[in-house]
């Protein structure tokens, strides 16, 4: 998973940025903290080996927000296009639904068209366009906003979270 998200983040246009390069055991951390707080947190194997995952977040701390979450997904570099993504995003679309989540956010780089894509076959539509938010590679980068409901979404009034 620290292979994979390294090298996103160096090359690609995955949406983090970290500065301080990131260890196992924070990968580690984060993953025991999310499945803690029954948060999906999904990984993808090819013959054995750790070949994607994806996760899903709260959208924003304050408890107002708490049936909504945001999302992330990688594949490793020498799996992309195979069909990975089809695998894990909508096995995380049914955990979130599942854990009673209503929406679910993805922030995209407006340049990220295999990521647009993977989401649009899975019912996000784009809710907006946040302009020069990112600054990367020596100049400012949009990011798009694709959203998705989950379950009834806001259709109906929500029941708590266990
Ligand atoms: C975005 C990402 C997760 C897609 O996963 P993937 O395993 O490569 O995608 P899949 O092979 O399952 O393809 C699913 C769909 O995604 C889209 N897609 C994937 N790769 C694509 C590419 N190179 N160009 C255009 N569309 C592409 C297509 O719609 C594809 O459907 P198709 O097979 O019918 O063409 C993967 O490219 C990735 O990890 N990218 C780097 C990290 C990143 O950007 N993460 C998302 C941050 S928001």
């Amino acid at each position: 998973m620290l292979a994979i998200y390294s090298h996103h983040i160096r090359h690609g246009l995955g949406s983090g940025f970290d500065p301080e390069p990131l260890q196992d055991e924070d990968i580690k951390r984060r993953r025991k903290n999310m499945l803690r707080r029954r948060l999906p947190h999904l990984v993808a194997e090819r013959d054995g080996k750790v070949v994607g995952y994806a996760y899903a977040v709260p959208f924003r701390k304050r408890p107002a927000y708490r049936y909504t979450v945001k999302h992330s997904i990688y594949v490793h570099p020498d799996h992309l296009h195979s069909g990975i993504g089809r695998l894990l995003l909508p096995a995380l679309i049914e955990a979130c639904t599942a854990a009673g989540y209503r929406q679910m956010i993805a922030y995209v780089d407006a340049e990220n068209l295999p990521s647009q894509n993977l989401h649009e076959a899975f019912g996000f539509r784009r809710a907006g366009l946040l302009e020069k938010v990112g600054w990367r590679f020596g100049r400012w980068t949009d990011s798009l906003l694709m959203q998705r409901e989950l379950g009834p979404g806001g259709s109906e009034r929500a029941v708590e979270i266990g």
